[in-house]
């Protein structure tokens, strides 16, 4: 965003973890985003950035169609750390030489620093824990580097030109398993770059709140208002913008939380004295979902009944010139890459709906530029509740997804009692932020149970937990099991449909997240 901070560029050769490198360098209060491979000497130039990084990528410098950088990059003057494959391609480039694969290294190994006057391992201990996946390697280096780390599999483990303010390192420093990692990052953003550190969302609600004034001026914005962190957030900070000018519509599609509705209320209309428009549609999707139990029937039907519903709403709402949006900067990214995301493709997600032809709105998305953990941050700049703050994710379709069959009203109220039970105990065992999203279905299948002298007959539910970084992948979680079993104790003793508890113990791959 914004010329006023210092800027690192991470140029994107395809590496899964370039957004990490982004991530870590911002952690440092350095502003940091990520280009493609093709941007051009001189547009990098007119950005003025204090520093460059290269990615790395699966391809071999050599082969045809790898990805090669504007080499006119290497005469701006801008300090360049190379990792990985952006090490390779900087020595290929400056002329040095880099060897194919005989055989690929992947996994943790020792560093072993050679030079104790290297800048970009300064204070970085001797044989440091790194953690390397390549399999080419440099053979030669570029004139005027010198090496000063190796390991055993690789002489060219960082390499250095300190009077180019040039730097290779052949692992990956951005990923947790270096373990000082953060360190040589920091060596190079503000011991080379000498970035200033001052990005923090501090600064960025002052930078945000003029960006959308400038950019709105008079004009009336619509937001769709979910109660999730993005939506939320994004509300605060228009409104802090721009007050009145906002106005938000909550669809009520009956397949929310328990509470939800209510809280979400409370917080925008009541504390916040936002325009606030509540649109009941419960009926309407109930209705429209009555009988079917297909998923992706389902998540047809709720995304349909959404946009008419919201449409219907937002033209209620005068003469809207904008149409702001909670878009994060990795949905920026991934939906640049060609693929668009592996995830895309698995469900459909519906949670925005192409804009019918005749609405003229504009796109206002003032979170584009963030990740998830600085929107949280932003919101506790913002004074949003914590518990909004911290909120797990929640799918658009809701309920709806995790109410295995048909859908019923009285199958959501009991799917609510028990979701709201298992979320209560998870919270109160310290355990929330710990997990990625805790989650409850109700199943279409009974058991036999007893109670008390009787007999029972009735529903099954299970919980599922997961930790993640992504959602891409995800692990569940291990509860201590007295956490699990007062949650099945409450549960049948306090939910009149269900008689018993699973839990979901299924990764993913190969389960999802959810179940529908
Ligand atoms: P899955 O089930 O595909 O979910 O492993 C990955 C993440 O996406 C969430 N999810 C959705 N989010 N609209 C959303 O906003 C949707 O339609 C949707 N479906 C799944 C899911 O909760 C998990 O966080």
């Amino acid at each position: 965003m914004p010329q006023t901070h210092d800027t690192v560029l991470v140029l994107d050769f395809g590496a899964q973890y370039s957004q990490l490198i982004a991530r870590r360098v911002r952690d440092l209060g350095v502003y940091s985003t990520i280009v493609p491979f093709t941007t051009k000497a001189e547009a990098i130039k007119s950005v003025h950035p204090v520093g460059l990084i290269l990615s790395g990528g699966p391809a071999s410098v050599d082969e045809e169609g790898a990805p090669h950088p504007d080499p006119e990059i290497f005469k701006l003057g801008i300090p360049i750390l190379g990792i990985c494959y952006g090490l390779q391609v900087m020595t290929w480039t400056l002329g040095g030489h880099v060897a194919s694969a005989r055989k690929k290294e992947y996994g943790l190994a020792g560093l072993h620093i050679t030079d104790a006057g290297s800048r970009l391992l300064a204070g970085v201990s001797q044989g440091s824990q790194i953690w390397m996946s390549h399999g080419d390697s440099v053979d030669r280096m570029a004139d005027g580097f010198r090496i000063t780390a190796d390991t055993p599999n690789c002489p060219y483990t960082v390499i250095e030109n300190d009077e180019r303010h040039f730097y290779g390192v052949q692992f990956h420093p951005e990923v947790v398993h270096t373990r000082e990692g953060n360190r040589m990052l920091e060596n190079f953003v503000i011991g080379i770059c000498h970035a200033k550190n001052d990005w923090n969302m501090g600064n960025f609600v002052d930078d945000a709140v003029a960006q959308i004034r400038q950019q709105v001026g008079g004009k009336q914005v619509l937001l769709g208002l979910s109660g999730g962190v993005d939506s939320s957030v994004c509300a605060v900070l228009i409104h802090k913008a721009i007050g009145d000018q906002l106005v938000c519509v909550f669809v009520n599609n009956g397949l929310l939380r328990k509470g939800e509705a209510e809280q979400v209320q409370k917080v925008f209309r009541d504390h916040y004295q936002m325009r606030f428009v509540y649109a009941d549609a419960e009926n309407d999707f109930l209705t429209a979902l009555k009988g079917v139990s297909d998923p992706e029937t389902k998540r047809h039907i709720i995304g349909k009944v959404f946009v008419d519903t919201f449409y219907k709403t937002a033209r209620q709402c005068g003469d809207i010139s904008f149409l702001a949006q909670g878009t994060l900067y990795p949905d920026v990214i991934e939906s640049r890459s060609p693929s668009g995301g592996p995830s895309s493709t698995i469900k459909s997600h519906h949670n925005v709906g192409g804009l019918p032809k005749d609405l003229k709105w504009q796109l206002l998305e003032p979170l584009k530029e963030l990740f998830k953990d600085e929107v949280r941050q932003l919101g506790r700049e913002l004074g949003l509740p914590e518990e909004m703050v911290d909120r797990h994710p929640f799918p658009g379709p809701g309920l709806g997804v995790r109410c295995i069959g048909e859908i019923t009203k009285e199958r959501l109220d009991t799917l609510r009692e028990v979701d709201a039970i298992f979320i209560e105990e998870i919270r109160k065992a310290g355990l929330y932020g710990k997990i990625w999203q805790a989650l409850a279905d109700l199943l279409p299948v009974k058991s036999v149970g007893v109670q008390g002298d009787h007999r029972t007959y009735r529903e099954v539910c299970t919980l599922r937990a997961v930790t993640s970084e992504d959602a891409m992948t995800a692990d569940w979680f291990r509860f201590p099991p007295e956490v699990l079993a007062r949650c099945a104790n409450r549960i049948c003793n306090e939910v009149s449909g269900v008689n018993r508890v699973l839990y979901d113990i299924t990764s993913k791959p190969p389960g999802t997240i959810e179940w529908e």
